[in-house]
């Protein structure tokens, strides 16, 4: 009699077991399906997780590359059920982003970012869903970081004040060999810290270096497949402290931006707008409708930390890369000593209205942005509407990664992709020429809001640095590597230098 009733309910437990299995097969399948005859190919989406183990997180680049040589310029993949569809080379990239703007200008939803504050009403810039909040928020930084040319100090003054502490902070280096990548954070993080919140930090600061070193650990904890996992079932974030613990400096930096931002609203006068958070505390001050606009108290923090980390790391990698290809390649900086000394002398300070004198540095800057190719994959897309791409069909909400490497290096428009090459910025004649597929700020509706100041500080800076110093690589050390590390962005690996002053 027991082990009838054991059978039976042994059976219960199995067919309840089987309904299960099928079940979720099932839904896993009507979930990863593809009902549209002209979608993309892509690799074959395994049940659960999709393409995920076919794509190497650490350097997606080389997958892409594989997966572009077997399915061209236009591919799918699938993360467990989220579709997403690679866009590669200049023309693809172009179509989408510009000919096409609005249909590709949406982002994801991350819900990784909900601890740091990131929600429905509160998206800052970068991750913000196309639509109205976002285009006021957009419109805001622009006017607010173009305005910065109206105070007391011009952007431009401010940034050539940075530039000559960093000339200084080097020269104390004296003879020793060093690596620059702190100073070099340091000044460039000091000029959007100083627009934002009115800060400038001395290079030796305690609270400064915890913010650099934060920065740095926050870029590299979203790196890897663990949390490309977590944006695709977040159901796991759910788990108590994981959040916490896989992305602890991110939510250190945010509490340290809350702190910057709170310490202001302490010393707020509304009659007089020091900075960006000001301007931004001036907008909130106007009520309920531009509240509904995105102007509201997280919003506040996270569309100043999105000016911070998409302005100082991604500029000061670039200038990173500057100072490395001048080691590696003398002759290319002699000539760029040579012009500036002819352009501008020794002694005053490099402007801005000097640049269109000054063809082969400006050429160089360029190609130091293509070669260096800092932010390979962009920042993902999504598509706002069903829409076709070059006879493709892709549904909205389709997350769409631009693959910038692709365009940087597009073997169909650069004579010399993979080699650092200054002339592919120069005519015949030796006059400066910006070729289309210079794509480092993406383009469309959601390319670079920081462009401008981000191209003033890479010539101000480098022409500054150049004009004090020649960069060698110290005795006895081995020619420094030019290939990058991927952490969001492309990084040089680690490497000295000797600044020997002029
Ligand atoms: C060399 C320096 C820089 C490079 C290479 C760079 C590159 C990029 C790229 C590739 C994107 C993604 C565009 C897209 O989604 O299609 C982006 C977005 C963005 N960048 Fe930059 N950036 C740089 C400097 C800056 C600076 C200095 C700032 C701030 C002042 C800034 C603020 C932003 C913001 C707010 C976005 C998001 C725009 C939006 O979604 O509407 N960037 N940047």
């Amino acid at each position: 009699m027991t082990l009838l009733l054991w059978l039976s309910s042994w059976n219960n437990i199995s067919v309840l077991g089987i309904f299960l299995t099928v079940f979720t097969i099932l839904v896993d399948f009507m979930k990863r399906r593809k009902n549209w005859s002209r979608y993309p190919p892509g690799p074959v989406s395994l049940p659960f997780v999709g393409t995920m183990p076919f794509v190497n997180y650490n350097n997606p680049h080389l997958s892409f590359e594989k997966f572009r040589k077997k399915f061209g310029n236009i591919f799918s993949l699938q993360n467990c059920w989220t579709n997403v569809v690679v866009l590669n080379g200049y023309k693809t990239v172009k179509e989408a982003l510009v000919n096409k703007s609005e249909d590709f200008a949406d982002r994801p939803y991350l819900p990784i970012y909900e601890h740091l504050g990131y929600g429905h009403k509160s998206e800052g810039v970068i991750i913000a869903r196309y639509g109205r909040a976002w285009k006021e928020l957009r419109k805001f930084s622009l006017t607010t970081l173009r305005n910065f040319g109206m105070g007391k100090k011009s952007l431009e003054e401010r940034v050539s004040e940075e530039a000559g502490f960093l000339c200084s902070a080097i020269s104390s280096e004296g003879d020793r060999p060093f690596n620059p990548r702190i100073l070099v954070n340091n000044a460039i993080c000091n000029v959007i810290c100083n627009i934002t919140y009115g800060e400038r930090f001395d290079y030796g600061d305690e609270t400064f270096k915890k913010l650099l070193t934060l920065f740095e650990n926050s870029l590299h904890e979203e790196v890897g497949f663990l949390p490309q996992l977590l944006n695709v079932v977040p159901i796991l974030l759910r788990i108590p402290g994981l959040p916490q613990k896989i992305f602890r400096c991110q939510k250190e930096y945010i509490n340290f931006v809350e702190k910057l931002v709170y310490m202001h609203k302490k010393t707020w006068n509304p009659a007089y707008t020091r900075d960006f958070t000001d301007a931004f505390l001036k907008e909130m001050a106007k009520g309920k409708e531009a509240e509904e606009n995105g102007f509201n108290k997280s919003n506040l923090t996270l569309v100043t930390s999105d000016l911070l980390v998409a302005g100082s790391e991604t500029t000061s990698t670039t200038l990173r890369w500057a100072l490395l290809f001048m080691l590696l390649y003398p002759e290319i900086q002699s000539k760029v000593h040579k012009e500036i000394d002819k352009v501008i002398g020794r002694n005053r300070p490099p402007t801005m209205a000097d640049q269109v004198n000054m063809p082969y540095t400006n050429a160089v800057i360029h190609e130091v942005q293509r070669c260096g190719d800092i932010v390979p994959m962009g920042v993902p897309h999504m598509t706002y509407r069903d829409t076709e791409l070059q006879g493709f069909f892709i549904p909205k909400g389709t997350t769409i990664i631009t693959n910038l490497t692709s365009v940087l290096k597009d073997e169909t428009v650069w004579k010399k992709p993979k080699e650092f090459y200054p002339e592919h910025f120069l005519n015949e004649n030796g006059q400066f020429v910006r070729p289309e597929a210079f794509l480092p700020f993406s383009a469309g509706r959601r390319a670079c809001l920081g462009e401008q100041l981000a191209k003033m500080e890479l010539f101000i800076f480098f022409t500054t640095l150049m004009q004090k110093f020649t960069f060698v690589i110290p005795e006895g050390q081995p020619r420094p590597r030019e290939d990058s590390y991927f952490a969001f962005t492309n990084s040089p690996h680690p490497y000295q230098l000797r600044a020997v002053p002029r």
